[in-house]
């Protein structure tokens, strides 16, 4: 996307929003609990943002909204533009870059997840320690915009030590049990078959879902910090075939909405 477009998106915000925040998150399936704590809002569907994609996936709503959460000013993304979609990697990551111009410095993440680890299951939180990009395509492949970054980027602490840290902090406090592990991220929209499932757990991958890596790449090469919060939605397990629905992941990411919001939440004055 030209560096106009991805400037005049991030001008039509400034100009309809008087919010200037330091934070941004972006709310995958089923966390309509945290959109709704936001308070003194301004929402913004996306078929009003120029150059904006629309969220095409049911239980994704598809809204930019600018608001305050315990007390911070955020601006919150409910739904994300999946790959799956159709969307190039351009437009799956126009948020991020908008963000830079924003002038954002975290971006806090959430989606739901398979969990390969033998130790977690269904409702389990993962802090997202380190990523594996299995998409078939990179979202920096191309000209390198040295506006927002440089041509190799570093990738050796996408999510940062001093946001788990918080993160694991807040989670203390809480008596909230969070699990840690590596997500890999592939283009869907299938779920793994059982060999893939398999295979990505021995390629050391705790969790695996279809967003939120080419997200983070855009984030971080442009200097965002980064923190991912997947949503256990499902384990597979490789002796008992049982079919994934996105009903079924739609359902059980809705019995964490309390504990995230409450962590999010608990996390931001920190940050
Ligand atoms: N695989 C990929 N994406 C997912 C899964 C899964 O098992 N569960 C939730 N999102």
């Amino acid at each position: 996307m030209e560096y106009r477009q991805i400037e005049e998106t991030a001008e039509w915000l400034k100009a309809h929003t008087n919010y200037r925040p330091q934070i941004a998150i972006i709310l995958g399936s089923g966390t309509g609990e945290l959109a709704d704590a936001i308070t003194e809002r301004e929402c913004f569907p996306y078929s009003e943002i120029p150059n904006y994609p629309i969220s095409t996936v049911p239980g994704h709503k598809g809204q930019l909204i600018f608001g305050k959460l315990n007390g911070v000013d955020v601006m919150a993304m409910q739904g994300r533009f999946h790959y799956y979609e159709g969307y190039s990697m351009d437009q799956v990551t126009l948020p991020e870059r908008v963000m830079k111009l924003l002038g954002i410095k975290t971006l806090l993440m959430t989606n739901a997840a398979g969990g390969m680890n033998p130790e977690f299951t269904p409702g389990d939180l993962m802090i997202v320690t380190d990523h594996i990009n299995n998409f078939p395509e990179h979202p920096l492949r191309g000209r390198n915009d040295d506006r927002f970054g440089t041509r190799f980027p570093d990738m050796g602490e996408v999510y940062t030590r001093r946001l788990i840290k918080i993160a694991k902090q807040v989670a203390e406090e809480q008596h909230l049990i969070l699990k840690e592990g590596i997500y890999i991220g592939s283009s869907g929209p299938t779920f793994e078959t059982p060999a893939e499932y398999r295979l990505f757990h021995l390629w050391g991958a705790d969790a695996t879902g279809m967003s939120s890596v080419p997200e983070a790449i855009v984030a971080h090469h442009s200097g965002l910090e980064v923190f991912t919060l997947s949503v256990i939605t499902n384990c597979p397990d490789s002796k008992v075939v049982k079919e994934v629905t996105h009903e079924e992941v739609q359902q059980v990411a809705a019995t964490i909405q309390s504990r995230l919001t409450a962590l999010f939440s608990g996390m931001l004055p920190l940050i």
